[in-house]
């Protein structure tokens, strides 16, 4: 039901015959559906595998916060925006600013801005797609028993040994890359009704590790290293990196959300719905450091290893409870399934907009837009072994992609579409879609319109040292 459209039935503008613009692909069944949907592409390895490594290398407490403020006050009026923007119009994130700039009166040319959120979401898949190679690849590892009593040592060897192996790397990230392609291409009505179960049975997972954490013996030290904030560990890159992370973890900025919304009801509240998807996935990114930190902690690990983090703590409490053989399993394939419905969706926009927009059909666009993605992946997947010294900017390949996406074209997409919600759109379009001029409409006015932009623009020029 998503965006997986027929060539033939785009473009048109349908009308219900109330004046009301439709969408052409047909409706979400309810609020759950919906929720369910953005929760699905919320929920994903940012969640999981970045926040508890970013939290952990930048000293935790005041990052944590910092995060979580920006949760509230950034990604809240973002998301609000993108989906009251996709809802309006109702196609995909280019033509959908374009209709309204021209609707509202002003410029076409906010199509660009539609454009800047899909070349994002290319370039964080093609890194994304490795790390969701690693979980695939700890399928297998887990199942064997590869865990089963080992040690630290022991663990991390596991890691550095597959990571130290292109072949290994650019085999999993291939095989990520196919089932993305597969499923781009053949449609996923069934997969989204496994999300339906996937999503609880991963939260209920976490809880269970949740509970090993608690007994662990040092979940004190690890709650205490996420929630005091010392704010001498964090600098504005920091502080730059936790806002990338918030609009990151929330899907904002690359028009993945304004595409979900453009199949929303009329009758949905947007805020209700924001209020719950902002809840689910920043539940979760808790509950995840809420299960690592104290593992760290309780085995002498150091919170700031960096992106194999999760990969060298979890599997040790796996390893050491009963039935973890079968627990880790159970719980590699919920994350690869979680960082599919992601991937899925940082995939759709393109190619949405190349099947609209060549006469290339939806499994050859899904194909050139797939090679594309998995070629500039080799450049991350040989980041973490034979091109590991060769750094430049922000450090190797993938840190710099992952710079570059998170915290610079998402940020800069969220103020362009802040400023668009808020500014270039009229109100009454606006108050429309938020249900009116109340209290909600008026903080959201406020966050989207100054608070927003300017907190951005401010935090972005800090850190790259232009103020
Ligand atoms: N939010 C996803 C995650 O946390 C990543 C993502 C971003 C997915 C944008 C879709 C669109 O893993």
């Amino acid at each position: 039901m998503i965006t997986y459209l027929e060539k033939e039935l785009q473009m048109l503008d349908n009308n219900n015959g109330n004046g009301e613009r439709q969408s052409l692909h047909g409706n979400w069944s309810s609020r759950l559906a919906f929720i369910m949907a953005v929760t699905g592409s919320a929920v994903g390895l940012g969640n999981i595998w970045k926040f508890p490594y970013m939290a952990g290398q930048n000293g935790g407490g005041a990052f944590v916060l910092v995060y979580l403020l920006f949760v509230f006050l950034i990604g809240m009026p973002v998301m609000m925006s993108e989906i009251l923007i996709g809802r309006r119009g109702r196609r995909n994130p280019v033509s959908t600013m374009s209709l309204l700039g021209e609707e509202e009166g002003r410029s076409t040319q906010w199509k660009w801005v539609g454009a800047l959120g899909v070349i994002a979401a290319m370039l964080i898949l093609s890194y994304y797609s490795v790390i969701a190679g690693w979980t695939l690849t700890y399928i297998p590892k887990a199942f064997l028993g590869q865990f089963a009593g080992a040690d630290v040592a022991t663990i991390a060897n596991l890691f550095d040994d597959f990571v130290g192996s292109p072949l290994a790397v650019i085999t999993a990230h291939s095989i990520f890359m196919f089932l993305n392609f597969f499923i781009i291409a053949a449609g996923v009505k069934g997969l989204e009704r496994a999300v339906k179960f996937l999503m609880p049975a991963l939260l209920f997972l976490l809880v269970v590790l949740f509970f090993y954490s608690l007994t662990s013996g040092s979940f004190g030290a690890g709650v205490a290293f996420m929630f005091t904030p010392n704010f001498a560990a964090l600098d504005w890159d920091g502080v730059l990196t936790a806002m990338g992370l918030a609009c990151f973890t929330l899907s904002i900025g690359m028009g993945a959300i304004m595409a979900y919304g453009a199949y929303l009801p009329q009758e949905t509240s947007i805020t209700n719905a924001t209020v719950s998807v902002v809840l689910a996935d920043t539940g979760i990114a808790m509950l995840a450091g809420l299960v690592i930190f104290p593992l760290v902690f309780a085995n002498g690990l150091n919170p700031g290893e960096g992106p194999d983090l999760v990969f060298k703590t979890l599997p040790l409490v796996f390893g050491q409870m009963q039935a973890g053989t079968f627990l880790a399993t159970i719980f590699f394939i919920l994350l690869a399934f979680a960082a599919l419905t992601s991937a899925l969706g940082l995939m759709e926009p393109a190619v949405a907009w190349m099947v609209e927009s060549t006469d290339f059909s939806r499994r050859q666009s899904a194909a050139t837009i797939a090679f594309i993605i998995w070629f500039f992946g080799l450049g991350t997947a040989l980041s973490f072994n034979v091109l590991s010294e060769f750094t430049f900017y922000q450090g190797t390949i993938y840190e710099n992609v992952d710079f570059i996406t998170s915290n610079i074209m998402l940020p800069m997409s969220a103020v362009f579409i802040t400023i668009f919600a808020a500014w270039v759109m009229s109100q009454n379009s606006t108050s429309d879609e938020l249900n009116g001029h109340g209290f909600v409409y008026r903080v959201w006015q406020v966050l989207a319109r100054y608070f927003a932009p300017i907190a951005i623009l401010i935090i972005f020029m800090q850190a790259i040292g232009w103020i």
